[in-house]
This record gives structure tokens, C-alpha cells and sequence, in this order.
């Protein structure tokens, strides 16, 4: 829309033209959705969650549908850092998209390794770091569940890129002040958050999980409420930039983020439901800036009007 002004900084040269990102996990590695929508027109396309060799993820059943959401338990399948470099980059930038590479590792040196070769490569305008990932070393408890070990990885990804850092926050970290707190004395440039919220279903004519692996992570509008509420919180102490996702499914609930304190956003789950959603949510919020007069979407950015005690 004329004279509206959607770009976002995130981190010194990490500029969006717009503040929707598409979901790591739920646009493949962007080509899928080719077909569909012109991808250069989303603030970034987040690809799925890479780690230094490929993953075939866990046997089916691994999505399974809930009233307001999804539980997958996909087990971040992925054809690996090297095989992205090669088959995927070069084709994403040709199409214009703005490309954030999420990475993960079971190990702090496999974290350093994914990153420093995402770095060596042209194409990549930031490192997503998914901290949902179990830490082998440490009997599978996830790095993002304890902020040494999530403060160690960041610090290891910060020796081995250049590149701009978003640490993504799990929203069941016991303590989210002490975890931003120790990502960004780690160097991370930003902050997202939220993943998905540990789940479960039960087959009760077979009274057995529904999922392979028993429990897996929500996404979609039932978690709206909760992500809503963890962004404000996290961004009233952050010193980072903060970007906000979790069950958005039209402009306006996009807007909630950035009102609640979000930079920009991602969607995920509407991307599996209408595949040029994310296009439908840009328009959204223009048509909502453009009624109300305001020309940045910067100027939104926090502008949550408190009640008067
Ligand atoms: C099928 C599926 C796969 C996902 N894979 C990843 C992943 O590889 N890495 C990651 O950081 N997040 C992953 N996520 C989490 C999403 O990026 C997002 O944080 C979450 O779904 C909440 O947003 P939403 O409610 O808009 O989907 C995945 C989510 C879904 C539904």
C-alpha cells in the first residue's frame, strides 16, 4: 500500500520489508510454496530446522489435528546443512526470498559447526537458533530448559558467524528472565518466541498415545493466548528485539504481537491451512495501519495502552 512503511531492523543489516516471517518447520525450504505465492514477498521465509547431517525424523503417526491446533512430533527431519547449501539456497535466492536459516544440534560443537558453514555460504541473513533440541551430553535435557547450557550454545554460534543471531525461546523454560538474560550476555541480536507447548492425545478405543513418541508440540490458535502473554512478558525485559508467533491466523492477530511488544512476527500453522496465508496477513495489517492513519509499523511496536491503576 502507498506511503506505509512495514520495513523492520531486527540487527544491523538484518532488514525486513515487512514484519510477517514464515514459521521454521511449516514452509519447508520455501520452494514448496513456490507454486503457490511469490515468497519474495514475505518478510523472510524461516526454513525448516537444519542440523549438520540428515534427519529422518520419527515414524508416523507424528501430526495428528486438535480442536484449535495441531500436536506434531515430527522429530526435525531435515536433508542437513550441506544438502540445503547446494540444492535449496541458490534456488530460494534466485526467487528473491529473504532467508533465515534455523539451525539445531544435539551438541554445542554441532550448533558451531551448522552455523559456521550457514556463514561461509551467500544467501543466509540470519542464524535462528532452535534451543528446544535435547543436549546428548547432558541426558537429553533440552538446552532451553536450562540457561547455562543455552547461554554455552549462543556463545558457541557467536565464535563461528558474522551473521545476525535470533535465539528461539521454548515457552516451558522454567525461568524465561534468567534464559533471555543469558542469551543475550550470549550475543544473540534477537529473541523469538514461542515453539510449541508440550502435548499430548490418547486413543481411547486403544487406550494408547496417538502420537509415536507419546507426547509431542502444539501449535496453532489454542496456544494464541499463551504465546501472547509470554511475548508481553518477555518483552518488557528484553533488551534484544523481540519477534513474536504462536497461532496467528489473520492481521490482526498479528498485530496483538507487535502491540504486545513484538518487532515482527512468524506464522506457522496457517501456512499448513492456507499456503498464501502469511501473504493474506501483510495485507491485514496494511489495510489496519492505512485505516488508522499510521504510517510505521514501528510506531506499534509496543504500544500496548496500560489501565490506569
Ligand atoms: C509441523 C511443525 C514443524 C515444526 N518444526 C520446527 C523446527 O524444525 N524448528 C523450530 O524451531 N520450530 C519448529 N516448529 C515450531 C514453529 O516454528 C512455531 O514456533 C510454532 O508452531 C508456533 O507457531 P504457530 O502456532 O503459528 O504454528 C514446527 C511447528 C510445526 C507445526
Amino acid at each position: 500500500m502507498e506511503g506505509l512503511n512495514t520495513t523492520v531492523q531486527i540487527a544491523g543489516g538484518f532488514v525486513l520489508k515487512n514484519p510477517v516471517m514464515v514459521a521454521s518447520g511449516t514452509f519447508g525450504y520455501g520452494l514448496e510454496f513456490a507454486g503457490l505465492m511469490d515468497i519474495s514477498l514475505l518478510g523472510a521465509v524461516v526454513v525448516k530446522g537444519l542440523s549438520l547431517r540428515p534427519r529422518e525424523g520419527n515414524p508416523p503417526p507424528r501430526i495428528i489435528e486438535t480442536p484449535a491446533g495441531l500436536i506434531n512430533a515430527i522429530g526435525l527431519q531435515n536433508i542437513g546443512v550441506e544438502r540445503f547449501l547446494k540444492d535449496k539456497l541458490p534456488e530460494i535466492k534466485r526467487l528473491g526470498a529473504t532467508v533465515v536459516a534455523n539451525i539445531f544440534g544435539e551438541s554445542i560443537d554441532e550448533y558451531s559447526e551448522v552455523a559456521r558453514l550457514l556463514s561461509g555460504a551467500e544467501g543466509v541473513s540470519a542464524i535462528e537458533i532452535n534451543i528446544s533440541c535435547p543436549n546428548v551430553k547432558k541426558g537429553g535435557l533440552r538446552f532451553g530448559q536450562d540457561p547455562a547450557s543455552a547461554r554455552e550454545v549462543v556463545e558457541a554460534v557467536r565464535k563461528s558467524t558474522e551473521l545476525p543471531i535470533i535465539t528461539k525461546l521454548s515457552p516451558d523454560a522454567p525461568d524465561l528472565k534468567a534464559m533471555v538474560e543469558a542469551v543475550e550476555s550470549a550475543g544473540t541480536d534477537a529473541i523469538s518466541l514461542i515453539n510449541t507447548i508440550p502435548a499430548m492425545a490418547i486413543d481411547v478405543e486403544r487406550r494408547r498415545p496417538v502420537l509415536s513418541t507419546m507426547t509431542g508440540g502444539l501449535s496453532g490458535p489454542a496456544i494464541k493466548p499463551i504465546a501472547l502473554r509470554l511475548v508481553w512478558q518477555v518483552a518488557g525485559f528484553a533488551k534484544v528485539p523481540v519477534i513474536g508467533m504462536g497461532g496467528i491466523m489473520t492481521g490482526r492477530d498479528a498485530l496483538e504481537f507487535i502491540i504486545a511488544g513484538a518487532c515482527a512476527i512468524q506464522v506457522g500453522t496457517l501456512n499448513l491451512v492456507e499456503p498464501d496465508g502469511a501473504l493474506r496477513v501483510i495485507r491485514e495489517m496494511e489495510a489496519y495501519m492505512h485505516k488508522k492513519g499510521i504510517r510505521s509499523i514501528g510506531e506499534l511496536t509496543g504500544s500496548l495502552v496500560l489501565p490506569e491503576r
